[in-house]
């Protein structure tokens, strides 16, 4: 096997993930330029993976004028900046892992697709959860026909307040104007992902859908409620409260404090206070003004007849993914989470079923979002290497499909219509 040589342009925390295949799989992957505009992170990657100075970046063009020899180039900038910098990247013939979303536009999308097409490289993208062993065991059984002909999809996900506030309603997707990306194309552009991959035995043909900001408002917010936490006579009380979510819990400090701009162990407690009273990390989650929607539901019609569900909840007690999948043999019924499924089949006279609860507990690995951090990076590196087994790598069709259902859900919430999707890609 080669050693595949990875070069990663935004070392934040995707990028370090990522990045850090190449130290628990050195004899197959090396990290060989990092580009980031952050020079403590440059300093940070440059001595993990033991980089001279002439393989730490601060700019993609930098990068890209040096002519590094590399296999696959991984993009983990911020959502804003994937368009342009992807299209760098493959017009300069290197193979490209992009995360997710693509992008925001329809338009910059599709003509990703024709770059990558037309230079000729792979272009994957980090639909992450293609990857889990949870859905990778799924897929198989659905390639081998266990269930027949698909009938329906039906899927969900529910993002647990505290996951919630933290990054769609106080975080640095909490506005669609700002950032670029809706909720749904942000959180659950991994979910029509899967659900277009699962059913690639047809395309997506029309989509609609209903959402709303029905809850983190100001109508919701107490009478004697200050605009910050820490003016606010709640901030030892409120569930959301600043201090006790951001200070006390400390829950996901790589967003909440990537404004103060510093190695988060340098950080100070007297500076993360001075921050969250003033930052959107110590407002108020009733007040804050946003235009996200915090619920929402997807139709969406298969040119074969099935047809999927999806309900994106924020704000939720428990969080998680749940699928049920229908089938003209049989049905498959899960909680991501719990890393089980369950299999049903009707037996011969129809009038009773098997079932059979499938684990994929001794596959996962104990990196980020159920093992599939990992296993993403195992699956391309060893696609590189010309190992074509994997079921979750696909044409990158499907991953077109999946985030053209995101923009049609989008366009049909908002206009208050269906759209097609033929129709959609030629305007
Ligand atoms: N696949 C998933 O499940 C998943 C999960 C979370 C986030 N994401 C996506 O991953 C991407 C990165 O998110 P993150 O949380 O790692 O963000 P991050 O801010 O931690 O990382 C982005 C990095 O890019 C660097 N950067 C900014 N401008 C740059 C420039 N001009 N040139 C080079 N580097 C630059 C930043 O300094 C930072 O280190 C986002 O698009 C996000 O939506 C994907």
């Amino acid at each position: 096997m080669r050693k595949i040589k990875i070069a990663v342009v935004g070392y934040g925390n995707r990028g370090g993930v990522y990045a850090s295949y190449a130290l628990s799989r050195p004899e197959e992957a090396e990290i060989c330029a990092v580009v980031d505009c952050l020079e403590f992170k440059l300093k940070e990657a440059g001595a993990l993976f033991g980089l001279p100075e002439d393989r730490l970046f601060l700019s993609l063009d930098e990068f890209l004028k040096a002519n590094v020899e590399c296999d696959i180039v991984v993009n983990a900038t911020m959502d804003q900046m994937h368009y342009e910098t992807a299209m760098a990247i493959l017009e300069k013939g290197y193979n490209m892992l992009l995360e997710k979303p693509i992008t925001a536009d329809k338009n910059e999308l599709l003509a990703i697709e024709k770059k990558a097409k037309e230079k000729g490289v792979y272009l994957f993208v980090c639909h992450v959860m293609r990857y889990s062993p949870y859905f990778v065991e799924i897929k198989r059984l659905i390639n081998k026909g266990v269930i027949g002909e698909i009938f329906a999809l039906e899927m969900n996900e529910h993002v647990s307040a505290g996951h919630f506030v933290n990054s769609y309603v106080r975080g640095r997707w909490h506005s669609e104007a700002e950032c670029g990306s809706s909720f749904l194309l942000a959180k659950c552009c991994h979910d029509l992902d899967l659900m277009c991959w699962l059913n690639n035995k047809s395309e997506p043909k029309a989509v609609s859908s209903f959402g709303s900001r029905g809850y983190f408002k100001p109508e919701f917010a107490p009478e004697d409620s200050a605009e910050y936490c820490y003016d606010c006579p709640r901030l030892h009380t409120c569930m959301y409260s600043a201090k006790l979510m951001h200070l006390d819990n400390d829950s996901a400090p790589y967003v909440t404090w990537e404004g103060i701009k510093k190695p988060l162990d340098e950080i100070t407690k007297e500076e993360k206070i001075a921050y969250l009273k003033t930052s959107i990390f110590g407002q108020c989650v009733y007040k804050i003004d946003t235009d996200l929607v915090d619920r929402q539901c997807v139709s969406v019609n298969f040119a074969n007849g099935s047809v999927g569900t999806l309900n994106m909840i924020g704000g939720t007690t428990r969080g998680g993914r749940n699928i049920h999948i229908t089938g003209s043999k049989g049905e498959i019924e899960g909680y991501w989470e719990s890393s089980e499924f369950v299999l049903r089949i009707y037996n011969a006279n129809l009038q009773e079923y098997a079932e059979k609860r499938i684990s994929v507990k001794d596959k996962l690995t104990n990196t980020g979002h159920m093992g599939s951090d990992f296993e993403i990076m195992k699956s391309i590196v060893a696609y590189l290497n010309g190992d074509r087994e994997s079921v979750s790598i696909t044409s990158i069709d499907d991953s077109i499909n999946g985030h053209l259902c995101v923009y049609a859900a989008d366009e049909s919430r908002k206009e208050g219509r269906i759209v097609f999707l033929e129709e959609y890609k030629q305007l």
